[in-house]
């Protein structure tokens, strides 16, 4: 496979844009690579790049692109958006109708308001926790990732963990100071801040899938649910992945625990900018024009990006019964292979998988709970396990700290295609590491 266009064009982006890139995971640092691939076009499970390979992906967009590349339903809808015009700086009709798509998907959701981006969502909803409950302090776990406004940026994961680094500098210390901050499950480190400070709200993922997917306890969730309550917190779920992906509802729906607060993105745009955040009527009500928490956005609700989430949205609506069981074995089908290959090579690894996300841990160990156990993954396996893929044809995520992502568009050959490719990665891991033992 030959790369001369992505090289050529990353050696004019390094000179004008920082690294090269404008999200650091795209950078393909963490994988030993001297460049990453630069992209072309996409289309269903596939995606090509600069130099036309042709690639399976398993980023798909970091999470947005459930229903694949540019799906007909979704790029039809958003090109007659766009023939109506790009952006009016006024309400359309249409943000009310993803409004109510989205509150009848999430019981906990009286109302929403629509950013364009996660960070967004995660940002303003911090603002008016901070407003409803009036207290300063807030708590989150270690490794989990909730976009890069300052207040979150504090044992981060995601493309900080990559980087080898987890709280961004340029943060005051002041905002240092209001962020706390636990390992994930740890119910003692929670009741000991939420019982002796005063902490305006909770944010987590409640399936944490920014140090590599990790597996969430139904029992620890209900605790930290509880917790609040009895101590007048707010509870903010970040479904910004979860949501739409693991089922309907989210994880809230799995898991079957109300937030105060819900955080939204990725699917929501199926691919295009949008952010959302919502929860109980007196909590939202808060915000401006009706109460004092400003939030505003020049492209907040932009008409194509709605018309994207719309058609999204109303997809998964209208297969929900069906498309999440489907995606579900699609990614038992690879994780149990994926564990055949590892007995057979002698590789080991600890697959975590969640509906149609899932990790490879290439370490000893049998589970893999907490940011802990995930940096004492192997990164030097993983690298040579994606680098196999990607000479192959397939794009998985180019960090061990990030999830795989599947959509509908993969089909049983994508696949099986794709396990042939990872039997090779494996032998090749075999033969390049346990030669040395
Ligand atoms: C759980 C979670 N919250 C928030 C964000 C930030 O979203 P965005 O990248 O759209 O700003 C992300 C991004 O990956 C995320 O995974």
């Amino acid at each position: 496979m030959k790369f001369k266009n992505s090289e050529k064009i990353y050696e004019k982006a390094i000179n004008i844009i920082p690294g090269g890139v404008n999200s650091p995971v795209r950078a393909f640092k963490s994988v030993k690579r001297s460049h990453p691939i630069f992209i072309k076009k996409g289309a269903g499970s596939k995606i090509w790049d600069e130099d036309n390979n042709e690639y399976i992906d398993y980023i798909c967009s970091w999470g947005p692109l459930i229903l694949g590349h540019n799906h007909p339903r979704v790029l039809n809808g958003v090109k007659e958006a766009i023939e109506l015009g790009s952006s009016f700086g006024l309400p359309t009709k249409m943000e009310v109708e993803l409004a109510e798509m989205v509150c009848s998907c999430y019981p906990s959701m009286d109302m929403v308001r629509f950013t364009t981006s996660g960070t967004e969502a995660t940002m303003a909803a911090i603002r008016v926790a901070r407003a409803y409950t009036n207290r300063n302090k807030i708590l989150k776990f270690e490794g989990c990732y909730h976009g890069h406004s300052d207040a979150l940026l504090v044992s981060s994961g995601s493309g900080l963990l990559t980087d080898g680094y987890q709280d961004s500098n340029g943060i005051t210390d002041g905002v240092l100071r209001d962020t706390l901050v636990v390992p994930f499950g740890d119910i003692e480190g929670v009741k000991n801040y939420l019982k002796n400070e005063d902490v305006a709200c909770i944010i987590m993922e409640p399936v944490p899938a920014n140090m590599g997917l990790i597996h969430s306890e139904k029992k620890f969730l209900e605790e930290v649910r509880v917790l609040c309550d009895e101590t007048k917190t707010l509870l903010i779920f970040d479904e910004v992945i979860s949501g739409f992906r693991l089922a309907l509802g989210g994880a809230q729906e799995i898991f079957n625990i109300k937030p105060d607060i819900t955080t939204l993105g990725k699917i929501i745009g199926g691919g295009y900018p949008v952010g959302a955040f919502g929860g109980r009527r007196d909590i939202m009500n808060m915000i401006a024009p009706v109460g004092r928490v400003y939030h505003a956005g020049t492209l907040s609700g932009n008409p194509v990006a709605v018309r994207a989430g719309m058609e999204t949205v109303g997809y998964l609506m209208e297969n929900k019964d069906t498309l999440y069981k489907t995606l579900e074995n699609n990614v038992q089908y690879l994780v149990d292979n994926i564990k055949k290959f590892s007995k057979l090579y002698n590789v080991p690894v600890c697959v975590n998988s969640f509906g149609s996300l899932f990790t490879i841990f290439f370490t000893e160990k049998d589970s893999v709970n907490l940011l802990q156990d995930a940096l004492e993954a192997s990164e030097e396996k993983y690298a040579i396990y994606f680098n196999t893929m990607l000479e192959e044809g397939i794009v998985t995520p180019p960090s061990k700290f990030e999830a795989h992502f599947i959509s509908i568009a993969h089909s049983q050959e994508d696949l099986d295609r794709t396990l042939a490719v990872m039997e090779k990665a494996f032998k090749k891991i075999s033969e390049m590491t346990n030669v040395r033992k």
